[in-house]
């Protein structure tokens, strides 16, 4: 494993994008990019590739559930060209509900297992980008303040004293929230994650559209726990801001983050060149530049030692492509809306 200095990503990041900028071709046309993943590493990555293409990149920010939704939408009329980033599931969806196209990546045999078996089971119509384990966050000055114990297990997040104290997303539009419902089904079985969710409404505050809202809000002070993708935690502490993670001790699961070229994209040619660079170590050292510490599919991409170390988390087996299913999501999702976010709390 090479790992990079704190700052070394950040620098190189930089000192690529000044000087490729004077290579960039005149007028290489446009790319429509749906982008997944936090703002600042969305940013990097559009301006980084328009500076050394000369193509002009026109990025949305959207997250995963909203993406496949916006890919439904304009599914007779398409008006995207990639999608980067954001859990596997609704990627492998987009592929199922034949949204994306097939394209086998000359780079697949540089990536980790977990990210080539994504485009395998996906007919090559995606592909793993990162890979990120679930877990709590929590404001460590609050909990100390409101002499609370810091959650180690998913059983603690139903004790009383954390009323009012949580916040997750929502599963419609958050990726991180349907790999937690996703990943209580599989752990607990599917009655049991059912009621434990409801046990754990009554300890919600607020259900965020984004999946990295609740760790942003606990940051701030705005509520004491969340659950979240750990790899979220490094950007707001290297701001300064009293937080600390834990992954659940009885298992959790882990995202496949994930990259697909739209199906009737108007810049195929384009698109590829994007697809490629997004699997290059170059380009994966964007992520850690810009505050955001998922694991990098190319198995020569240089380690931050903010990443998480996997080999310390108890995994799930978690299967990718049940959950990944149309009917599965729609059928979790509806249930969960039926059974959990209708209670009153
Ligand atoms: O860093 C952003 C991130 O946590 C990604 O790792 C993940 O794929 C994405 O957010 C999920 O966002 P959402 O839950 O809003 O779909």
């Amino acid at each position: 494993m090479r790992t990079l200095p704190a700052l070394g990503a950040a620098a190189l990041a930089v000192s690529l994008a000044i000087h490729a900028a004077p290579a960039a071709a005149q007028d290489a046309g446009s790319l429509n990019l749906i982008c997944s993943v936090q703002d600042e590493w969305c940013t990097l990555l559009s301006t980084t590739f328009s500076k050394t293409s000369g193509i002009k990149v026109n990025m949305v920010k959207r997250g995963s559930g909203e993406a496949l939704a916006q890919l439904i939408a304009e599914r007779a009329n398409p008006k995207l060209d990639v999608w980067f980033g954001g859990t596997g599931d609704p990627h492998l969806q987009a592929a199922e509900l034949d949204l994306t196209v097939e394209y086998k990546s000359p780079s697949l045999p540089q990536l980790h297992g977990w990210a080539q078996a994504q485009a395998e089971q996906a007919g090559w119509r995606t592909v793993g980008v990162y890979s990120g384990p679930l877990g709590f966050g929590y404001n460590t000055e609050l909990l100390a303040k409101r002499k609370l114990t810091a959650p180690k297990c998913w059983k603690d997040l139903l004790d009383a004293s954390l009323k009012g104290e949580i916040q997750v997303a929502n599963p419609n539009s958050s990726g991180t929230a349907y790999t937690m419902v996703a990943t209580l089904v599989q752990l607990m079985g599917e009655d049991k994650a059912f009621e434990y969710m409801k046990g754990l409404h009554r300890n919600v505050s607020q259900y965020t559209r984004s999946g990295t809202g609740p760790i942003k809000a606990v940051a701030r002070g705005e509520t004491t726990v969340s659950i979240s993708f750990v790899h979220d935690a490094p950007g707001e502490q290297m701001q300064g801001f009293p937080i600390a993670t834990a992954t659940p001790c009885e298992g959790t699961g882990a995202e496949i983050g994930s990259m697909s070229i739209v199906k009737g994209s108007r810049n195929l040619a384009n698109a590829k060149k994007f697809y490629e660079w997004a699997l290059t170590p170059g380009a994966q050292q964007f992520a850690a530049a810009a505050k955001s510490f998922q694991l990098p599919s190319n198995k020569t991409t240089a380690l931050d030692s903010r990443i998480p170390d996997f080999k310390k988390i108890k995994f799930i087996a978690y299967d990718y492509a049940k959950y990944g299913k149309t009917a599965e999501r729609k059928r979790l999702i509806e249930r969960w809306e039926r059974d959990v976010n209708s209670m009153p709390r």
